[in-house]
């Protein structure tokens, strides 16, 4: 069978930049775009867009049907900060719209399911350094308690209702074409923007705050080879820690001053500092690597370079 992709969240940081790779892939009228805002130019100018508030979930099986869509990425969640600040919100509107999508896949109407986790899932009782696949998690945040639950879900359906369900941790995702939005991590992508038009940056998050990254042609390779990769090799069906580099703000300072000699970092923590510290700063990928082949290839100063060679031409500087 023909595979035809629904992507629930495209105007998002990660969705954006999915789409246009899925396309090149299986082609372009084959990747359903959706979300309730208007996607990226690239995107609503390459194939076809419907607009879907995942809150409704007759919406969503109605696009299915249009379509006769086979896999559904579903990357729709409010993040950890602005969850902080709406928790109802933000709670319903992280697992309705999960529910939504896994009856669609229980009701045998689409085959495969691809959904995102968080580093956000752990807490301050989780091992910090070399945080394993499985280990104690207890999140502090509205967003973490959502993946988490999130993840118990679809490993209940893919066990209970055989449902081909399957998950990332992610980490703090850093990229040039798309911004992110109400997260923790948001200061490593807003650092390269200030360190272009102004210099100077003051972070949000305090020195010394190391946190799991990953530049986003790395996420997209994890997201696309854990989605093509044979059933029985996906034996973790909550989600796969996924490991790319660690790194504090000074770091990602000393990095840009490989290229920005003047480039000064200043610290003005404020509450998202609190949710920072509740999670861990190293993660152990091996099941990922072991499982399904998983290899990351960014490190710190090979993103450093090509976000600032990208976004230098997307600013017109
Ligand atoms: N980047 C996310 C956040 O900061 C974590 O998944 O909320």
């Amino acid at each position: 069978m023909k595979d035809v992709i629904l992507v629930l969240g495209a105007s998002g940081q990660i969705g954006t930049e999915l789409v246009l790779n899925l396309r090149q892939t299986y082609g372009d009228s084959n990747v359903i775009a959706s979300d309730i805002k208007d996607a990226h130019p690239d995107v609503m100018a390459s194939g076809p867009f419907e607009s879907i508030n995942v809150m409704d979930g007759n919406r969503i099986a109605e696009v299915v049907d249009k379509y006769k869509v086979t896999q559904v990425y579903h990357l729709v969640a409010m993040l950890s900060a602005t969850a902080e600040r709406m928790p109802e919100k933000g709670w319903a509107l992280n697992m309705e719209s999960l529910f939504h999508v896994l009856n669609l896949a229980k009701d045998g109407k689409i085959q495969k399911v691809y959904w995102p986790s968080s580093i956000a899932c752990f807490g301050p009782n989780t091992p910090k350094q070399n945080t394993p696949q499985h280990t104690i998690m207890e999140p502090s945040t509205v967003y973490g308690i959502s993946k988490q639950a999130g993840e118990q879900w679809c490993n209940y359906y893919h066990h209970k209702y055989g449902v081909d369900v399957r998950s990332i941790r992610y980490p703090g995702i850093i990229s040039w074409k798309s911004e992110p939005g109400g997260g923790t991590t948001d200061y490593a992508v807003e650092i390269y923007y200030e360190a272009l038009r102004k210099g100077e940056y003051t972070s949000f998050l305090d020195k010394g705050t190391m946190l799991p990254m990953m530049y986003m042609p790395d996420a997209i390779r994890a997201t696309i080879g854990l989605m093509d990769a044979e059933a029985e090799k996906v034996k973790v069906r909550t989600s796969y820690n996924l490991a790319g580099i660690s790194f504090a703000p000074e770091h990602v300072a000393e990095s840009i001053q490989k290229f920005i000699p003047d480039f000064k970092l200043d610290f003005e923590p404020d509450f998202r500092q609190q949710i920072a510290n509740s999670w861990p700063q190293i993660i152990d990928d091996t099941a990922a690597r072991t499982d399904w082949g998983w290899a990351h290839e960014y490190d710190l100063d090979k993103m450093t370079e090509d976000m600032l060679k990208n976004l230098k031409v997307k600013l017109g500087l």
